[in-house]
């Protein structure tokens, strides 16, 4: 089994929308596991690493104010192939492109207040995942992935 652990963050919009609860519920409807959680202000200086391969983008400003802007939930996930499924889940950057079904295809209409971030890659999740959880804020899921997943 390739088990992966990857960080989803539901957006300040997502908070303030309400929709915490049916964005966790997709994720674990699909037999992924939340192995830590917490709500939480992000910090300029952590909303800047965390989004740092954007740093010279336009949009930069606008997405460091927007994280920063209200309380976020952020969550590890894990399960087969996380990364990928995860972001299958949340649908494409922009949600006019985004599939029906999908979190951003189902719940958002513009790319600035797109309510989830998803690692794109494994890399990427373990660099960001560090941003928002020490060593011990993990729960260990493994039982519950093993009994519910099978090559
Ligand atoms: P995220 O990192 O939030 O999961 O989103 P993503 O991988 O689908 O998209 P990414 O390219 O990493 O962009 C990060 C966030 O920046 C905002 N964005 N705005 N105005 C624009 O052209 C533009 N492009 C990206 C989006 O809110 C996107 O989620
Ligand atoms: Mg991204």
């Amino acid at each position: 089994m390739a088990i992966e652990r990857t960080l989803i963050l539901c957006k300040p919009d997502a908070v303030s929308r309400g929709l915490v609860g049916d964005i966790v519920t997709r994720f674990e409807r699909r037999g992924y596991v939340i192995s830590a959680m917490k709500l939480m202000q992000l910090d300029g200086e952590r909303a800047r690493e965390h989004y740092g391969e954007h740093k010279d983008k336009p949009f930069f400003g606008d997405l460091v104010g927007f994280i920063t802007s209200g309380p976020l939930v952020a969550m590890a996930v894990e399960g087969e192939n996380a990364v990928d499924g995860c972001r299958q889940i949340i649908g494409a950057t922009n949600p006019l492109s985004a599939a029906p079904g999908s979190i951003r295809g189902d719940l958002a209409q513009t790319i600035g207040r797109n309510l989830v971030h998803g690692s794109d890659s494994k890399a990427s999740a373990d660099r960001e995942l560090k941003i928002f959880f020490d060593d011990k804020d993990f729960a260990s899921r493994r039982h519950d992935l093993e009994r519910w997943i099978k090559d």
